[in-house]
């Protein structure tokens, strides 16, 4: 029963102000970057979450020293190319397809075998997106599948690439920029916009010779490799990928005000705020300043009574990646039909998303049309819950748990949730912050 919540009432009114904790994406990215870096770096507020754990045994299992101190962590950067030769290594990433993604283009330079592995979850996903650029590099990929577990072996001779990246993703872009760091030349990707955390680290904080132009909607990167950087510090902001279960609790709740200081809104994450925003929803970011070539800022949000159905434009959909489960639910509450096209890489996430996000839906009394690429959702103002539902987890997705507690908190009904550990993975106190607010759990 360990690892099964149970929530049998609606969250209650609050007022509060919270504090999120900080960036996954930006703290994996300073952990792979400070230990390639020159000298010791400082990390305040680096997420304390499995991913960012299984970052932190991947590069001190290369022979990078990282002490825990009290309000940091320092990481003893062993400079590019300065990884300890081991025979017959095999690093684990867990859950973490950002850290097996970013882990296979920071390797690209190191001459020896490494074997990567991951969970249930990693090891269904697909590797071939980077396998292909890294293969033009000149890395050798021992297995034909697509698949973890892989085994990689770098080499001392890359050649830099030209390289068109369509999925519009930034683990690829970012395993792409990390091989060409280690590679002589300039390396030059032409991708859609996405996240940019890499590409904002490694000029603002490294000062490496990397140029960003915009052309027809794409960005172009040139980056020139081989220059060695110095240590960097860092003061990670508030993720707003885990910011989003509260924005969307306070929306849905009745009479309730929540302020979460020091969110990360860097543009190419903000795809929630937009969407909720056209639907009607009451948020305010307040207290804005720019850090790292990051926009962080206070994000005030009051309860909504009613929200419109959204027609979601497709060029939202890399900005919005991780938050569209959490979004499916304003619009099961939304007066209309939403839809949302071009999202089959939902199914390529910690599990099929579109899958269960169509599933549960269904089972809460919401129509949806679910395509292999798309998924429409006719909303009910009146949505509200009673009798007993049990959930059980997609390969233990931790944003399918937590989607599935604000449910339960925001419509009603009595929820038995299974696979609550999955939490792990992204944010170990979500259900504390949830109790603080008022919710009952038990
Ligand atoms: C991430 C990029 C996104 C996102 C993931 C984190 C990153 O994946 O879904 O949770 O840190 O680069 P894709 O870039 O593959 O879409």
């Amino acid at each position: 029963m360990k690892n099964i919540i149970k929530i049998h009432s609606r969250i209650p009114s609050f007022n509060q102000t919270i504090v999120i904790p900080g960036d996954k994406s930006i703290s994996i990215r300073c952990i792979l970057l400070g230990a390639q870096a020159n000298g010791k770096s400082k990390f305040y507020n680096l997420l304390d979450s499995g991913d960012v754990n299984s970052a932190i045994n991947a590069v001190k299992s290369l022979g990078v020293k990282i002490k825990k101190k009290k309000t940091f962590h320092e990481i003893s950067g062993v400079g590019l190319n300065g990884f300890e030769y081991k025979k017959n290594l095999v690093i684990d990433c867990g859950n973490s397809g950002t850290l097996a993604r970013l882990l296979c283009g920071m390797l690209a330079g190191y001459d020896c075998e490494v074997k990567i592995i991951g969970d249930k979850s990693l090891s269904r996903r697909d590797f071939s997106r980077v396998v292909r650029p890294l293969k033009l590099f000149g890395v050798n990929f021992q297995n034909k599948k697509k698949k973890l577990p892989i085994k990689i072996s770098g080499s001392k001779f890359l050649r830099p690439i030209n390289y068109f990246e369509e999925k519009g993703s930034a683990q690829v872009k970012s395993s792409i920029m990390l091989a060409a760091l280690n590679t002589p030349g300039i390396t030059s990707i032409t991708s859609k916009p996405s996240r940019n955390h890499t590409e904002n680290i490694l000029r603002y904080c490294l000062r490496l010779p990397i140029h960003i132009a915009k052309k027809r909607k794409l960005d172009v990167i040139n980056l020139e490799g081989q220059k060695n950087f110095k240590s960097f510090d860092y003061k990670i902001p508030g993720d707003i990928s885990s910011a989003a279960f509260f924005i969307v609790l306070t929306l849905l709740s009745k009479n309730s005000k929540l302020k979460i200081k020091s969110v990360n809104v860097n543009e190419s994450r903000t795809g929630i705020l937009t969407i909720l925003k056209r639907m009607g929803a009451n948020i305010k970011l307040v207290n804005k300043k720019f850090y790292n070539g990051e926009h962080n800022a206070d994000l005030l949000i009051k309860s909504t009574k009613e929200f419109k159905s959204i027609n979601c434009p497709s060029s939202l959909n890399t900005k919005t990646i991780d938050e569209f489960l959490i979004i499916f639910l304003v619009c099961a509450k939304a007066n209309g039909t939403s839809r949302f096209n071009k999202i089959h890489e939902l199914r390529q996430k910690e599990s099929d998303r579109l899958k269960f996000a169509a599933q549960f839906l269904k089972k809460i009394g919401i129509k949806v049309k679910e395509k292999y690429d798309s998924l429409t959702i006719y909303g009910n103002p009146n949505l509200k819950l009673s009798g007993n539902f049990i959930v059980k987890n997609f390969l233990n997705d931790h944003r399918v748990f937590m989607m599935t507690c604000i449910a339960a908190l925001s419509f009603g009904g009595k929820f038995k949730i299974h696979d609550k550990n999955s939490i792990n993975s992204s944010f170990p106190n979500f259900l504390r912050i949830i109790r603080k607010l008022g919710a009952k759990i038990n």
